[in-house]
């Protein structure tokens, strides 16, 4: 399927495990791309929410993430950047209405057939890290090593609740709790690619770990691994 495996690092797990973080900053200590694909179904999340499309109708969603021209880019610290057919929609792809939106996108199999297709085009050459739910799975099954990156559900929404905190119309921890339990029931129980450790993923949890010890982790993971 494809000959990235080598220099490939695939990191999955629930939302707010820490994977973009860590990933970010194991890219840059190994001289690697990053990619957050999880961006990328935030991107056609906003376009349906632009389009005016209808969450229950799966064709208009569909269509609305199919007129899109969806590109990735580095920013300056490495970090995901989305464009939508030529414009930077970054800062709105981490919103409350995106959050409580995107599990029914991503889980439409014709959105995640374009997602994947895209994805793999840019791992081409290696040299990635990838982030998201199946990329160990799916999209990069040769990729060494397959991190899965998990903690608690509490401890995942105290995050989420830190990092949104100044925003405004950010809701209370409660309910951003009870939206991250909705997202990962969707994401884990979808048709669709679900939300699972790969069979050779080295299982990671985070509750107890600083970012640094992490990245440190994985990056010993990634040496140790036989290329
Ligand atoms: O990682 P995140 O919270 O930004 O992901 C947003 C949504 O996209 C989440 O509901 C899971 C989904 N997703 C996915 O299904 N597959 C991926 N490779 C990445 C994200």
């Amino acid at each position: 399927m494809s000959n990235h495996g080598a220099t490939a690092i695939a990191i999955d797990g629930p939302a707010a495990a820490g994977k973009t973080v860590v990933g970010t900053r194991l890219a840059k200590k190994m001289g690697y791309r990053f990619l957050d694909t999880g961006m990328m179904y935030r991107a056609a999340t906003v376009a349906a929410l632009d389009a005016g499309a209808d969450f229950n109708d799966l064709d208009q969603l569909t269509e609305a993430a199919e007129q899109i021209d969806i590109e990735a880019r580095a920013g300056s610290e490495g970090e995901t950047l989305i464009l939508v057919n030529g414009t930077d929609i970054t800062s709105r792809l981490r919103g409350h209405d995106v959050d409580s939106k995107v599990s029914v996108i991503s889980a439409i199999p014709r959105i995640r057939e374009i997602m994947v297709e895209a994805q793999r085009k840019l791992a081409a050459g290696g040299g990635i890290v990838m982030v998201g739910r199946d990329i160990g799975t799916v999209v990069l099954q040769d990729a060494a090593p397959k991190i899965y990156l998990t903690a608690t559900l509490e401890t995942r929404a105290g995050r989420r609740f830190t990092e949104m905190k100044d925003r405004p119309g950010q809701p209370p921890l409660d309910e951003v709790l009870e939206t991250m339990r909705w997202r990962d029931d969707i994401d884990s129980s979808r048709e669709a690619s679900p939300l699972r450790p790969a069979e050779d993923a080295v299982i990671v949890e985070t509750d107890n770990l600083s970012i640094d010890d992490v990245v440190c982790r994985i990056s010993e993971i990634a040496r140790s691994v036989k290329r």
